[in-house]
Parts: structure tokens; C-alpha cells; sequence
């Protein structure tokens, strides 16, 4: 929690032709999953107790499930006035949910949050925006869930995880920068990567979600893009140091004056090494 903030981080080399990460981007490369979510989760709390800062922007996935249990531990571990400070004052806007699942449905991600964030940090279930999966319309519930971010001021910090397809939300290749938030349909990769929460079935993973759209993302104040495991690796490295291309939505983010990249060790192996920074300072 104390120090720099990881945004300090020296800039690293610009891009150049042969694709190197962009001049926005900061990487920090951890050693494993348990020392990114340290990370993240105390980056995440230092935004929401930063006064008058923008709602969060929150993810859900496997990638988050540790983030979450070390923000839980790092809220309990802070000082009673602080802690009632962050309650009080929290808003945050999660970036998709599955059409067709109903709030109270274990797997719709309404119900991971209440699960892993809401309960156990003891928020206000209000304070934790998310796209209502069971309305009636959902591309008048994209529309709803647009206005209501757009009235809260936009997205402060924005967390992200990444689609093994390079999907960031559910903004599926090809997606342009400027997708606001609207209904998608659910590619079959990013289906079957989603299946384990639906016993396994690709085929019983909804086929459509309501997403915030690259536009609000790109939007953020900064973003903070979290990837741990070898099974990412090639898609980080196509992310980071390939030419920015709607075929692979992460690649957007390069535009971004203001992002942070945390990764464990096992993602990071696929990156091209003398183009990271010598040392990272946490
Ligand atoms: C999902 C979500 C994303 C998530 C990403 C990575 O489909 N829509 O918000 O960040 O894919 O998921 P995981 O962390 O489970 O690999």
C-alpha cells in the first residue's frame, strides 16, 4: 500500500516499427498469480481510497478470483476509519455479464461478485454496478448501462483480464476502438474457455453478453491489465509487441496514454526480453 505508485514506473522504450510496447504501457512482471493479486488488489485499493476518484471498472474471471481474495484480506487489514471510508464512498461498474442469467444465478457474474467482493468487503450491493442479464431488452439494457456510467463520470481505474482469443470484456475480435457498450455475440473459443462455470459445456454457456464497449474502456483514466499463466503467454506477446489491430482487441490498449501490465512470471515468458524494462519498481 505505501510508496509509488505503480504508475511512476519509468517509461519504457517507444514503439517502434519492429513492435516494441507501446510508449503508454508499463509492465511489471511478478514472479507468480499470488504476488500479481497482492499487487493489484493494493493498486485497486489505494484508487478507491483516493479521494473523489472515478468508479472503479471491475472483471470478473479465474484471473480475478485471487485478486479479489487479497483485496479482501487488504480491506481487513486496514485501519477502521479507512475501511468505513472505502465502503461508504464505493461505486464501481463491472464490465460485462451474460445475457439470459439472472442476477441470483451462481454462475452469472452479478453472483461472483456478490460472492467475492460484495459480501465479504460488506459494500453497499447498489455501489456494484453491473448490466442486468435477465432484462427484457437487452440492447435497451446496454443503452441503460452506457448512461448510467457515463452519468457517474466515466471509469476511473479500469481492471482488465484477457480472452486466450485476445478479447478484453467481451469486446470479440474483430472490435474497434470506438465499440461503445453493446449486446455481443460470444465467440465458440471464448465459450468453451468460459465453460468450466457451465459443467464443462461449451453449449450451455450463453450466447450473447452485454459488454462495455473499448470506446468506455479506452476512456478510463488508466487501465490496469492483469495476465498470469503459460497459457497466455503467446497472446500477451501478440497484445504488447505486434502492431495494435481490431483482429486482437487487447492490442488496442497500446493506445492508452496510461496502462499498467501486471503479469506473472509465466506469462511473461513469450515476451521479446530486450524490450523490457531492466527493473520494474513496485
Ligand atoms: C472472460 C471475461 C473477461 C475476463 C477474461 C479472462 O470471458 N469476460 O472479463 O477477464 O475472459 O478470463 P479468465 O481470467 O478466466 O482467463
Amino acid at each position: 500500500m505505501d510508496g509509488e505508485p505503480p504508475w511512476k514506473i519509468p517509461p519504457l522504450a517507444p514503439a517502434d516499427s519492429s513492435g516494441s510496447i507501446a510508449a503508454g504501457v508499463r509492465l511489471l512482471v511478478l514472479p507468480d498469480a499470488a504476488a500479481v493479486a497482492e499487487q493489484v488488489a493494493a493498486t485497486l485499493l489505494r484508487e478507491a481510497l483516493r479521494p473523489q476518484h472515478r468508479p472503479l471498472g471491475l472483471a470478473t474471471g479465474r484471473t480475478m478470483e485471487p485478486v479479489y481474495a487479497a483485496l479482501n484480506r487488504q480491506l481487513h487489514a486496514l485501519e477502521t476509519a479507512a475501511a468505513e471510508r472505502l465502503r461508504r464512498s464505493w461505486c464501481s461498474f463491472n464490465l460485462d455479464e451474460y445475457v439470459g442469467l439472472a442476477p441470483t444465478d451462481p454462475r452469472s457474474f452479478a453472483a461472483e461478485m456478490a460472492a467475492r467482493l460484495v459480501d465479504p468487503l460488506d459494500l453497499e450491493p447498489a455501489a456494484v454496478h453491473l448490466p442486468d442479464g435477465l432484462a427484457a431488452d437487452p440492447e435497451a439494457e446496454a443503452a441503460r448501462y452506457r448512461q448510467a456510467l457515463e452519468a457517474a463520470g466515466g471509469i476511473g481505474l479500469q481492471l482488465l483480464g484477457l480472452g486466450l482469443n485476445g478479447h478484453v470484456g467481451f469486446n470479440e475480435p474483430p472490435c474497434s476502438a470506438e465499440a461503445p457498450c453493446r449486446v455481443v455475440m460470444l465467440s465458440p473459443s471464448t465459450r468453451e474457455q468460459n465453460a468450466g462455470t457451465f459443467g464443462g459445456d461449451p453449449e450451455a454457456v450463453p450466447d450473447r453478453a452485454i459488454t462495455l464497449g473499448l470506446r468506455e474502456i479506452l476512456a478510463a483514466e488508466s487501465l490496469l491489465l492483469v495476465v498470469t499463466g503459460a497459457a497466455k503467454a503467446d497472446v500477451l506477446r501478440r497484445a504488447l509487441q505486434e502492431p495494435a489491430t481490431p483482429e486482437l482487441p487487447a492490442s488496442l490498449l497500446q493506445r492508452h496514454p496510461r496502462a499498467l501490465v501486471v503479469v506473472d512470471a509465466a506469462a511473461a515468458t513469450a515476451l521479446d526480453p530486450c524490450r523490457l524494462p531492466a527493473a520494474a519498481p513496485q
